[in-house]
């Protein structure tokens, strides 16, 4: 039985036109500006619009966002991000986790992160809370870490705290005993070294050494705003690790214009094959279409 889900990030889709300066405490202003200069012309709302124009018909399991829906984290954001979240999906098809510019600041939870929860949730967790999320679909494990944490002023790095270390690997174990295809997404890149110093995921290695004995068959990410394929050797066979662009993104500052990826899974007789469709935005057309098919056949021990 094949079973089908997709994969977008950093859709960066609120605005800050009505946003004062009272609301604009340190990191935040600096976003502000970020946003006044370049941003607010990067992230538009005709690629997002084209971008559920191209989700229509699409029948998926799950519909994954690994997280930057704001860009400074304000509560009114939060609303902003709820009602196109509202939008794409019911929190049963889509998974949610958050990105760094959703935690630019320590903020009160209740007015910013909860408004989320059904979408951030477990299957047997509606609180949102907890970390790594676990929701299964037929043979799909769907495993969600949270990297968002406030970080100082000009870096946007992540981390994994330690309640999903110590969870993870049970998680993977289990889901492993199951038959089940294990993909884990998460905002920041899973990788070290793959991201500038003050981007970069903190804890990557702890979280790449967890991956390396307890396995996977998909790691994917956001945050870079650039599309790309990765692998991580694991005592079970290969993960390929994917990153996709921002969902909104035009492309006006050197990072990739808008993609996203669908995924269709099928058991085979020594582990899982994988179809990969990278799904681009046209500038000339306004439409997103298929750019790029691949089949990776991933052996499993
Ligand atoms: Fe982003
Ligand atoms: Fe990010």
């Amino acid at each position: 039985m094949q079973q089908q889900f997709a994969h977008l990030s950093d859709p960066h889709l609120t605005t800050l036109e009505k946003v004062g300066y009272g609301q604009l405490m340190s990191k935040r202003l600096l976003g502000y500006i970020s946003w006044r200069r370049k941003r607010r012309h990067e992230h538009s709302p005709e690629v997002l619009a084209a971008l559920s124009r191209d989700l229509v018909d699409y029948q998926c399991e799950q519909l994954i966002v690994t997280g930057d829906l704001t860009h400074i984290g304000l509560p009114d954001e939060f609303h902003q991000a709820l009602a196109w979240l509202q939008a794409l999906g019911s929190p049963q098809q889509v998974a949610l986790v958050p990105g760094n510019h959703d935690a630019t600041v320590k903020a009160p939870r209740q007015s910013t992160l909860s408004l989320w929860d059904d979408y951030l949730a477990s299957d047997e967790n509606s609180t949102g809370q907890v970390f790594p999320s676990l929701r299964i679909r037929g043979q799909l494990a769907f495993i969600g870490l949270s990297s968002a944490c406030p970080s100082p002023p000009l870096m946007a790095c992540g981390t994994l705290d330690k309640q999903q270390l110590d969870r993870l690997p049970e998680m993977l174990r289990s889901a492993r005993e199951q038959g089940l295809f294990r993909i884990v997404y998460v905002h920041h890149s899973p990788i070290p070294g793959t991201e500038k110093w003050r981007k970069r995921m903190t804890n990557a290695k702890a979280l790449q050494a967890i991956i390396k004995t307890h396995g996977a068959e998909l790691m994917l990410h956001g945050h870079g705003h650039r599309g790309y394929s990765r692998e991580i050797e694991t005592l079970w066979g290969s993960v390929p690790v994917l990153a996709v662009p921002s969902a909104s993104a035009l492309g006006l500052y050197g990072a990739d214009v808008a993609h996203y990826n669908r995924f269709a899974v099928e058991k085979t007789a020594v582990g899982w094959q994988l179809e990969v469709q990278s799904r681009g935005y046209s500038i000339e057309t306004g439409e997103f279409s298929a750019q790029q098919n691949q089949t990776l056949q991933l052996a499993r021990v």
